[in-house]
């Protein structure tokens, strides 16, 4: 059970240099400003909930000297839309706001932190940044994968490196918490400052992750590409599988964006293939009345009809099964045991979603999420990430984020204006299934 204790933020030591901002007294974020963690005003049987975030924003006083410090940025994980966003917002707040000059960036994640890989950093500079936003994916390169905590505190030492900035998902995220356990033990001044990135938008204690609006918006265009196959064909199936390892927020967001979606299937809530009232009767009844239908499945749902694991990535994350072929068999099958011919089309755009240049969202989104980095480690603060909640940018220790991993309640309001959107049962769940 997480305490008010739990939120506080770490800091290096005591912030005795005047920031070099100089910007109007009200702009500075004071150090004891917080964000509420509820905004529910309790009921008679609950008391008020007195968690809260430390606010980000720039401080008046901060610990790092801007000439003495050297700073690294490293991309981690899968992809996303906005990572070059965030490596050109925290260069350029570095360069030309606070003056550091020694900027790095680490090659293909936690491996260039490890000799054995002989992955060289490149210099980061304002010229050399200045237009990768137009660019999908990182300029850094990105892997999976875990390297030994001391070997990277080793190889920062080494490059004198006084701030790191680690940008990816929950695996990202363990692994810089473990880098800066290493460098509390040693005793070294070296801040580390996470930025969460995921198109799942699963971390936990952060209202968005980067990467996810855009993701949204591609799922979005893929399924209105299902629904025009669907309605172009007698008994036409329109069925899309997008990502969403663990939970479906891809898939119901861009539902709920599209509004032509009919089944809406997530890792949260499970449902039945076969039998009444399972997903192919009642997708059945639909094609009987309606002639067409549109179909969409997070990667994650489903999983329980797989007997085989799929194993794990190379970051330790469970891989699935694919549903999407499944489904598409299943529902073939199902037709033609009963003589119903249908038109089924099976949309995968899996790394379309997120290989692409940051929409206009998620770009404003990830400016403003480089530039409170910078703020932060420069105040000397570490171990934490910068998260959002409520509109307000926060600061949120990088163990209370990883804490859990954040998921659709089947009791949510998203989740019941999923249902609302497509009209498909509250249950696909069948008594007799078979
Ligand atoms: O973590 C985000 C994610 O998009 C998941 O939904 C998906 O399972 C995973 O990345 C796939 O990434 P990769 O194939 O690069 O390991």
């Amino acid at each position: 059970m997480l305490n008010v204790e739990n939120f506080q933020v770490q800091s290096i030591g005591e912030c005795k240099i005047v920031s070099p901002l100089n910007l109007p007294e009200n702009l500075y974020v004071s150090n004891d400003a917080r964000i509420r963690y509820a905004t529910e005003i309790p009921n008679e049987t609950g008391g008020a909930d007195e968690l809260s975030f430390e606010k980000a924003g720039p401080r008046r006083k901060i610990f790092f000297d801007p000439a003495e410090t050297k700073a690294a940025v490293v991309t981690c994980g899968g992809i996303s839309p906005g990572l070059n966003d965030v490596i050109r917002s925290i260069v350029m707040q570095l360069y030309y706001k606070y003056g550091v000059r020694h900027i790095l960036g680490i090659r293909f994640g936690y491996k260039g932190l490890n000799p054995a890989n002989w992955l060289e950093p490149m210099k980061l500079e304002p010229n050399g940044v200045e237009r990768i936003h137009e660019l999908g994916g990182t300029i850094l390169g990105s892997s999976r994968g875990h390297e030994d905590p001391a070997v990277m505190v080793n190889t920062l030492e080494k490059l004198g490196i006084n701030i790191l900035f680690s940008i990816g998902g929950d695996g990202t995220l363990r692994g810089a918490h473990v880098i800066a356990e290493e460098i509390k033990k040693r005793g070294l001044h070296i801040a580390v400052i996470g930025i969460p990135k995921t198109i799942d938008n699963d971390i936990g204690y952060v209202s968005k992750t980067f990467g996810f609006d855009t993701a949204v918006e591609e799922a979005s265009n893929a399924m209105q590409c299902a629904h025009v196959e669907a309605k172009g064909a007698q008994n036409g199936i329109g069925l899309v599988k997008v990502m969403g390892r663990d939970s479906g927020f891809i898939a119901a967001h861009a539902t709920l964006s599209n509004l032509d979606v009919n089944y809406t299937l997530i890792p949260e809530v499970q449902f039945d293939l076969y039998g009444k009232s399972g997903f192919l009767d009642v997708l059945e009844q639909r094609i009987r009345k309606r002639h067409h239908a549109v179909i969409v499945a997070a990667e994650g749902a489903g999983q329980e009809f797989f007997t085989q694991s799929a194993g794990k990535d190379d970051s330790g994350n469970v891989l699935h099964n694919d549903i999407g072929l499944l489904l598409k068999d299943e529902i073939s099958k199902h037709f033609q045991q009963k003589n119903i011919p249908i038109t089924l089309k099976y949309i995968d755009p899996s790394y379309m979603i997120r290989s692409v240049q940051a929409n206009a969202g998620d770009s404003i989104f990830c400016s403003h999420l480089g530039r409170y980095a910078v703020h932060a480690a420069m105040a000397g603060k570490t171990d934490m990430i910068v998260g959002l909640w409520h509109d307000e940018f926060t600061h949120v220790p990088i163990q209370v984020t990883t804490s859990y991993r954040k998921k659709i309640s089947p009791d949510s309001a998203l989740w019941l204006s999923v249902l609302e959107s497509t009209g498909q049962p509250v249950s696909m769940k069948s008594e007799q299934a078979t």
